[in-house]
C-alpha cells in the first residue's frame, strides 16, 4: 500500500455562504453544474445511484444524470436489471456527485419512478443509432458465457435493424426520475472545516436550507 495515510490535500477552492445559496436546490445544482461543465471535467454528469436490495442493503453503481427536470434527476437504464428490480422493490433511492476539481460533493436522496414513456422515446431516439441497438443487445446485470455472446447478438441485431430508419425502444429499457426529498452541497475548505448546505423539502415548493458541521 502506498503510504496512504500521508495523501492529504487541502481544499482552498471556493466557499459556501447561506446568503448567496438559491431558494430551490435543484436551481442551485443547475448553477453549480453550469459551473462544474466549464470546468473541463470529464463526464460531470456521472453520478454514484444507491439503492437498497432486497435484503436492505445498499447497492451502488454509476449512471449518467441525463436531465434535471419535472422537479427531478433522470436516468436512464434496463427495466429488467439489478437496479431496476431493487427500484421496484423499494423506490427510496440516493444520488452522489462528486466533483473532485472544484473540491465539490452533491447528494441528494429521493424516492424514484419511472418517466413516461413519451419521454423514454424522445430520449431514446436522440442516442447514436449503436447505443440504441446495444439496448437491445444486453440484458443488463445476467450473468453471460463471454464477450462472444454480446458481439454475436450485435452483429445479428445491425443486420436486423440495417434497413429500417428507427429502431423501436425496447420495452425493457427506460428512464427513471428521482424526486428530491433532501439535497446536501459540498464545499471543501481548508482545515477540514468544509461547508455543507443541506436542503429539505417542506412542501410542494419549499425548502429549509440549514448548515451542517462538517
Ligand atoms: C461512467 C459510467 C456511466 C454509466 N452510465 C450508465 C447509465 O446511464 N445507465 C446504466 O444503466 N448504466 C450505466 N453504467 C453502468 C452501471 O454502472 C452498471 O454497471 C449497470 O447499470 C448495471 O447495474 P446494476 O446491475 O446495479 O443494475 C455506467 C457506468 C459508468 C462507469
Amino acid at each position: 500500500m502506498n503510504d496512504l495515510e500521508n495523501l492529504r490535500q487541502e481544499y482552498r477552492k471556493s466557499q459556501l455562504d447561506e446568503t448567496d445559496m438559491m431558494e430551490n436546490p435543484l436551481n442551485q445544482f443547475l448553477k453549480w453544474f453550469d459551473e462544474v461543465q466549464h470546468a473541463g471535467i470529464h463526464e460531470p454528469n456521472a453520478m454514484t445511484l444507491s439503492t437498497v436490495d432486497m435484503y436492505g442493503k445498499p447497492s451502488s453503481r454509476v449512471v449518467l444524470l441525463k436531465g434535471v427536470s419535472d422537479g427531478g434527476f433522470v436516468f436512464y437504464s434496463n427495466y429488467q436489471s439489478n437496479k431496476a428490480k431493487e427500484i421496484d422493490n423499494n423506490p427510496n433511492g440516493y444520488i452522489n456527485f462528486l466533483w473532485l476539481e472544484l473540491e465539490r460533493q452533491v447528494r441528494i436522496s429521493g424516492i424514484i419512478s419511472k418517466v413516461s414513456r413519451d419521454e423514454t422515446e424522445e430520449y431514446f431516439h436522440s442516442r447514436p443509432r449503436g447505443s440504441q441497438i446495444g439496448a437491445w443487445v444486453s440484458h443488463q446485470s445476467s450473468v453471460i458465457q463471454s464477450r462472444d455472446v454480446l458481439e454475436k447478438k450485435l452483429e445479428e441485431l445491425e443486420n436486423h435493424y440495417k434497413d429500417m430508419d428507427i429502431i423501436p425502444v425496447p420495452v425493457h429499457w427506460g428512464g427513471y426520475r428521482l424526486l428530491p426529498e433532501t439535497i446536501e452541497f459540498w464545499q471543501g475548505r481548508p482545515n477540514r472545516l468544509h461547508d455543507r448546505i443541506l436542503y429539505t423539502k417542506v412542501g410542494e415548493d419549499s425548502w429549509k436550507i440549514e448548515r451542517l458541521s462538517p
